[in-house]
């Protein structure tokens, strides 16, 4: 075995994370041969100090062995369209991760399992459709996330951001959504910067709470509120969605006055009454009919 992967970063190397054995186990009996490859650079990408670069490249799929140390990685403005469950795995140095203007619908599960370090993600410039809960669960290190420029992102689930207590920017802006719960951003403790312009956002009562909870907070974090605008409904078209108020979400508190409660209980006494009085007239007419048809019988014997 080759010393200088041995104890890189100072751990002890894990046999199994050698990332071409994700792909080949044939790959492996290679890499034995060609032990100082192990460290080595891409095919076409630029490596120095721990930061990789292999953007522009027009890569259909991402490199797979890349130095185990690596700390920056920019596979920036490619063709990625995915990237395998597991690519990350072996790179627990990884701290910033740039995936900007690529062709990338969605990332597999768990990918940021072992991204302890991670703390720059940009996502900007994809395909993304919806951000699932937990997506990036356990880099809870993450400072930094861009997922701007995603316009078919429709859905940012709610769970999405769980337990990035770190996370101070976050770049939503620029993408499709027409709502986005408040759920998703409220425990996002340590956010600083939100931008959210540029979507499609529909301004009904289900975006209150949201919108009453970054009014609140916009002393301490910078928004860009002023440049979000909501797209429906009609009433609200074209309005920044700072410039919403109370007022504005009225409708949704559909709340009863006193002379709303006296009124119904008014029409409530008058229909009680006029069912009594029906019963009655009812009853009386029954019994008249009764009588009168006995009456008949009585005649004709
Ligand atoms: C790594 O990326 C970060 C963020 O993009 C940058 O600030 C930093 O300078 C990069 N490190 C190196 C050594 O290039
Ligand atoms: C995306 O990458 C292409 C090259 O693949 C480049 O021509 C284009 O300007 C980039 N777009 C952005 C927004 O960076
Ligand atoms: C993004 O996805 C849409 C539909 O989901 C598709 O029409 C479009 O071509 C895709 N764009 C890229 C750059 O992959």
């Amino acid at each position: 075995m080759n010393a200088d992967y041995i104890q890189l970063g100072g751990e002890q190397f894990v046999p199994h994370c050698y990332p071409a054995m994700i792909f080949s186990p044939f790959l492996v009996a290679v890499v034995v041969v060609f032990a100082s490859a192990v460290t080595g650079c891409p095919v076409l990408c630029t490596c120095r100090s721990q930061v990789v670069d292999c953007s522009g490249l027009r890569l259909f799929s991402v490199p797979p062995d890349l130095p185990l140390d690596t700390r920056n990685l920019s596979l920036a403005h490619n063709r990625l369209t995915t990237i395998p469950p597991g690519y990350l795995t072996c790179y627990t140095e990884l701290r910033v991760l740039d995936l900007r203007n690529n062709s990338l619908v969605e990332l597999p599960v768990g990918l940021f399992l072992t991204s302890k370090r991670l703390s720059h993600l940009d996502l900007s410039y994809n395909n993304l459709t919806h951000v699932v809960a937990d997506m990036f669960q356990e880099a809870y290190n993450l400072v930094h996330i861009d997922l701007s420029h995603n316009p078919w992102l429709r859905k940012v689930h709610p769970q999405a951001f769980r337990g990035l207590v770190q996370l101070r920017d976050l770049d939503l802006s620029y993408g499709g959504l027409s709502f986005l719960s408040l759920e998703a951003l409220e425990g996002l403790t340590g956010l600083v910067t939100l931008q959210i312009g540029g979507n499609p956002w529909v301004c009904g009562c289900t975006m209150e709470p949201l919108l009453k909870w970054l009014r609140n907070r916009i002393q301490r974090c910078m928004s860009d509120t002023q440049l979000a605008e909501c797209r429906e409904p009609p009433e609200v078209e074209g309005a920044p969605l700072f410039s919403l108020t109370e007022e504005s979400f009225k409708a949704c508190h559909l709340t009863l006055t006193l002379d709303d409660y006296l009124f119904i209980a008014f029409v409530g006494f008058v229909v009680s009454i006029a069912s009594v009085a029906t019963n009655f007239l009812l009853g009386i007419t029954a019994n008249c009919c009764h009588r009168w048809s006995k009456a008949n019988e009585d005649e004709e014997m």
